[in-house]
């Protein structure tokens, strides 16, 4: 909603398969007044609070260890800009014996250097981890992602209401994956999602839907898009065909 942009409060909950039910914080200036910028980056790359708590990876804190220092910091940097919004948010609750195993995922930061920018590769790597885009193109067992099908697709979301979505074979497979798209296909193919008539259309039921952050993604550069191209050009092909939508609707 504009006008709330960092104040939080979005709510996370067993319909959508968590155990327990989680409230994004404030991370406008308001929310975060008695923190240091040392803590809000701990919070960030460790997953741990000002009070110490470990989080819940809902915020994807394992991934974000891998964050350059430089761009961390401009992230804190950047939240400190946020229009100050008081909202006081709902503590998250989790079952049991999640909020005791939970307590062991946090690891300390160790400041990463940045990506190389002139290698698209490794460039790319770089922002897919950021974007998250192997964690949901990934099929998972037991919260460990299942060896030799890195990136193939088939991880499952029940998404209320729409039925079941499945992520995309993203890997080079040229049947079942993208291995017959050329480079300008792929940023068009995020482009699209961006028109003003697309982003605000409103949700209905049974409807197919999708939870590929498509609208997110689309104000990416042709730089960070074609770098993702073109390290997911060096994934292992895996055929894996998946059927995306399989709801109700
Ligand atoms: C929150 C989970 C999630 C994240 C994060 C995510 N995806 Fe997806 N993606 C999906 C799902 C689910 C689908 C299938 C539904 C659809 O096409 O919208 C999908 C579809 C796609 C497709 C469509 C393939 C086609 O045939 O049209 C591409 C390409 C893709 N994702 C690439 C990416 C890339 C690149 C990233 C990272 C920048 C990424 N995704 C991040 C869940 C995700």
């Amino acid at each position: 909603m504009p006008g709330t942009e960092g104040a939080g409060g979005e709510r996370l909950g067993k319909e959508l398969g968590f155990p327990g039910t989680f409230y994004a914080a404030n991370i406008t200036p308001a929310g975060l007044s008695q923190w240091s910028d040392g803590e809000i980056l701990r919070a960030i790359t460790g997953g741990v609070t000002r009070s110490g708590r470990a989080m819940f990876p809902v915020m994807p804190y394992p991934r974000y260890r891998a964050l350059s220092e430089a761009d961390a910091e401009a992230i804190v940097a950047y939240i400190r800009t946020l229009t100050p919004i008081a909202r006081e948010i709902p503590p998250s609750q989790l079952d049991f014996p999640v909020n005791l195993l939970i307590r062991t995922l946090p690891e300390p930061y160790a400041p990463q250097p940045s990506p190389d920018r002139s290698s698209p590769v490794a460039y790319g790597r770089y922002l897919a981890t950021m974007a998250g885009c192997p964690v949901c193109h990934t099929r998972a067992e037991r919260g460990k992602p299942i060896q030799g099908m890195e990136c193939a697709g088939g991880a499952a979301f029940d998404v209320p209401q729409a039925g079941r979505v499945q992520s995309a074979n993203i890997t080079p497979d040229s049947d079942t994956g993208i291995g017959d798209w050329p480079r300008t296909f792929f940023i068009e193919r995020f482009r699209d999602p961006a028109s003003a008539g697309t982003r605000r259309l409103p949700l209905r039921d049974r409807r197919l839907n999708t939870i590929m952050p498509w609208t997110m993604f689309a104000g990416m550069t042709d730089e960070d898009l074609g770098a993702i191209y073109a390290y997911l050009r060096t994934v292992r092909p895996v055929r894996n065909q998946v059927a995306r939508f399989t709801g109700p609707g």
